[in-house]
């Protein structure tokens, strides 16, 4: 009996395929800084257990397949404290943004279609789509210009018959790049000349440093029919394990078929739905101290980085990750290195290697993804150790 094709092809999670070394590690008492998967260490909001344990229920029972009407009303009210204006058939709860992607490239591709999608970008992006044969077609964007986008017309160059959509994260994982309103309004143009739709990944929203604002597409004209926003509670909220996300657009046609996948995987966890209403409610105050938390991490990583001979990096902007490139020649073997075979005192750092968030061949070899998810003193060590690490691996 053979596998699929299409399960054979995908590759694996390049922030993941290093943990059964990392467990093996760990196992002989060796301590690990996780600096590989975007786990925030920040406490999930307390009204989200509040909100499920004073849901007065005697049946755990199948929620809509839309999705629970009290977070749908408090998804619109969110927005529109952003001043946006959704209706609640603009809306469908998913399972992680990772199912609103899904879902959505299911709906707007057939096989062989193409999706444009600025490099590096979330690796998962390569899963959503391999799995239903869609091809990403990368815009390479590079670190000496921060990861902003090519011109518009090195980005036109790239569409094809075949090509249905462009799809990016904003902030960016794993740059921490934030679009600029003028490059917002470039892909509104594209899109709109080439009849595109626009997949705006904004699970990171509102992660935006140095007094930056991280616009969301839904604030654009115009585009009503062929934005798509994919939404997470999983970073904003820190609430990775609470699984719920949401598909929010206007193009009804979008959304009613949409709504047949979701009505086939029947719905989304009810009370995890319940809870993430009450993070959806808090004041918006919320997000700001949300930031400064973050934007104190990314100062520690930056600034250790910059000091270390040979590495190079830009000032991420937004969400909590950035990508170095590292003196040295393959940067998965050097993780590898770091787990298996280098400790300081007994412990250890966990990197992502960066090859995998691109689609191009041989980009991104010597380049790793550091997620600044730990609290200052934890991240203050970690970074000593990766500079020590980094002495030693060079002799
Ligand atoms: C850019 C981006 N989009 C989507 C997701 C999926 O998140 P979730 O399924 O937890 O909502 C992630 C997770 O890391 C991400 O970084």
């Amino acid at each position: 009996m053979k596998l699929s094709d299409r399960v054979l092809g995908m590759q694996e999670s390049p922030v993941r395929k290093l943990v059964p070394i990392a467990t093996a590690e760990k196992k002989k008492g060796k301590k690990v800084y996780h600096l590989n998967i975007g786990q925030p260490d920040i406490e999930t909001p307390k009204v989200f257990m509040d909100a499920i344990n004073n849901y007065d229920t005697s049946v755990i029972k199948y929620s809509f397949s839309q999705g629970e009407p009290i977070l749908i009303d408090a998804i619109i009210d969110y927005y529109k404290r952003d001043g946006m204006s959704f209706e609640e058939d603009n809306i469908l709860i998913t399972n992680g943004g990772s199912e609103a992607l899904t879902f959505t490239t299911i709906a707007t591709c057939n096989p062989g279609d193409e999706i444009l999608i600025p490099e590096p970008f979330y690796t998962n992006y390569n899963g959503f789509t391999s799995a239903v044969n869609v091809n990403l077609v990368p815009i390479t964007t590079k670190a000496e210009d921060g990861f902003h986008l090519p011109k518009e017309e090195d980005i036109v160059k790239l569409i094809t018959p075949k090509t249905k959509a462009i799809l990016f994260s904003n902030p960016g994982n794993p740059t921490g790049t934030i679009l600029t309103k003028v490059e917002m309004d470039m892909i509104k143009r594209i899109a709109i000349e080439h009849d595109l739709f626009i997949i705006s990944d904004e699970v990171y929203r509102k992660m935006a440093f140095d007094g930056l604002k991280s616009y969301s597409m839904g604030e654009l004209d115009g585009i009503d029919d062929r934005l798509i926003i994919i939404d997470s509670v999983s970073k904003r909220f820190s609430a990775c394990g609470a699984r719920i996300g949401a598909i929010i657009s206007k193009n009804k046609s979008f959304t009613q078929n949409v709504l047949k996948l979701c009505q086939a995987r029947l719905c989304v966890a009810t009370l995890e739905q319940i809870g993430a209403a009450a993070l959806y409610n808090m004041p918006s105050g919320y997000a700001d101290e949300i930031k400064d938390i973050y934007e104190e991490r990314r100062n520690i990583v930056y600034n250790t980085l910059k000091e270390i001979p040979g590495v190079v990096c830009e000032k991420p902007q937004g969400a909590f990750y950035v990508v170095a490139k590292l003196p040295v020649e393959n940067a998965e073997d050097f993780c590898v290195w770091l787990l298996k075979d280098y400790d300081l005192n007994g412990e250890t750092v966990m990197l992502a290697p960066a090859e995998g968030f691109y689609s191009t061949k041989g980009l991104g070899k010597d380049e790793v993804r550091i997620a600044y998810v730990l609290e200052t003193e934890e991240m203050k060590k970690a970074m000593h150790i990766l500079r020590k690490a980094l002495e030693t691996y060079q002799k």
